[in-house]
């Protein structure tokens, strides 16, 4: 041990005007003792009954936060003491203290420690600076693990609210969606059970009965897709994409052409099977495809555009309608988000489709991604794994 890493050193500092008496009193009643590193020297809430003080080396203080987090609060050197707090306040250890290297102690055992304290009045000077400040540092930590808590509080609160409130709108918007279909079936079936009607007109309102029941039918299967994606195990094969887009656009095309709308496909010929589950895509590629002719102007054009991309097949649906502002970008592939109004006009929907393309998506290892310029429109890009030896 080098000289001024002596207990005869190193007890005046840590106990300023100690009397040399005093401090041979405390040499002649404790033993010095090394550690490794690693060593845990007093465990937090363990009722133990030494009071050390560090000739050499460094140990580090740490304090649980939970059951599972500990907080570093200090690391200590030589003229440091520890170990003072369970024993003057006769309570279990305040923290953890653990050796960082190899460390050489002067231990002091209770009765020993509390003989010191009571006649040394530099001692019990340096006890009270230290413990008082101890106190304050632990009062501070709590203090500061109660704001972060209460902040992450009001931060669930305020995500929880926000799911409420949206999970509210939705369903305002599926019995309203629900209402019109319903409305106007009930009405027809009104009059179809008077038997007024013949000929020409039975078969429209059949058919106007028909299709609303069917507009129902595919809301309600829409949100039990959604519900339901998460827990049935999808079944992948190899998929056409190029076969599945036919089928949406022969299903769109009426639709679309009622306001001038065309609806484009590129490279379809090239686009090699992806690995996946045909009807899931289907649904995924239709909610593209059927956003883009409900934000689209009057006479404009869609493009379905496929393109080989390493191991994976990316499907883009353009638009070039009134597209989406930068702040709702986040947004708009969460569950029940749906845009409302844009300028003077007002859209459908229960904004239940981009959520559906997502799942799916994820579902499939894929990637949805979105670019969009308000006023110009939006390309939505599907990125899928090639299906097995293409
Ligand atoms: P004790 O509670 O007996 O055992 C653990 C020791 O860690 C404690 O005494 C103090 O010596 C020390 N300790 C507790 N809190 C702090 C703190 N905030 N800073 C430094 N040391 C501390």
């Amino acid at each position: 041990m080098t000289t001024n890493r002596t207990p005869a050193k190193i007890i005046p500092r840590a106990f300023p005007g100690i009397k040399p008496s005093e401090v041979e009193e405390l040499i002649a009643t404790s033993k010095v003792n090394t550690y490794p590193a690693g060593t845990i020297l007093c465990r937090e809430n363990a009722i133990e009954t030494i009071f050390y003080m560090i000739l050499e080396g460094e140990v580090e203080v740490t304090k649980l936060i939970n059951q599972t987090e500990a907080r570093v609060l200090k690391t200590l050197s030589a003229g440091d003491f520890f170990g003072e707090m369970a024993l003057i306040h006769n309570a279990p250890r305040a923290a953890t203290v653990t050796t960082k290297n190899d460390v050489v102690v002067l231990e002091l055992e209770k009765e020993s420690f509390d003989r010191v304290l009571q006649h040394s009045s530099s001692v019990a000077m340096a006890m009270v600076k230290e413990i008082s400040e101890r106190l304050r540092q632990n009062d501070e930590m709590a203090i500061e693990d109660l704001r972060m808590r209460a902040s992450e509080l009001a931060q669930a609160y305020q995500k929880l609210a926000e799911q409420d409130l949206t999970r509210r709108k939705f369903l305002t918007n599926v019995a309203h969606e629900l209402r019109t279909p319903l409305m106007a079936a009930s009405g027809y079936l009104q009059i179809l059970q008077r038997g007024a009607l013949q000929g020409n007109q039975l078969n429209e309102a059949i058919e106007t009965v028909s299709r609303n029941v069917g507009q129902i039918v595919s809301l309600v299967n829409d949100i039990l897709f959604l519900q339901e994606i998460e827990l049935v195990l999808p079944d992948f094969q190899s998929v056409n994409m190029s076969e599945i887009t036919q089928g949406i656009i022969k299903k769109y095309e009426k639709k679309a052409g009622e306001r001038g709308i065309h609806l484009k496909v590129r490279n379809e010929q090239s686009a090699p099977s992806v690995n996946g589950d045909s009807r899931s895509l289907e649904r995924a590629l239709t909610a593209l495809v059927d956003n883009a002719v409900k934000f689209s102007p009057h006479g404009g054009d869609i493009e379905i555009n496929f393109e080989k991309q390493k191991d994976r097949l990316a499907v883009s649906v353009e638009d070039h309608g009134i597209g989406i502002a930068t702040d709702q970008l986040s947004s708009i592939f969460d569950r029940f988000y749906h845009l409302e109004q844009s300028g003077d006009d007002l859209f459908g929907g229960i904004g239940i489709g981009l959520a559906i393309t997502r799942q799916v998506i994820e579902q499939h290892h894929g990637k949805l991604s979105v670019e969009s310029k308000p006023g110009k429109g939006s390309k939505f890009t599907m990125l899928l794994p090639l299906g097995n030896g293409i």
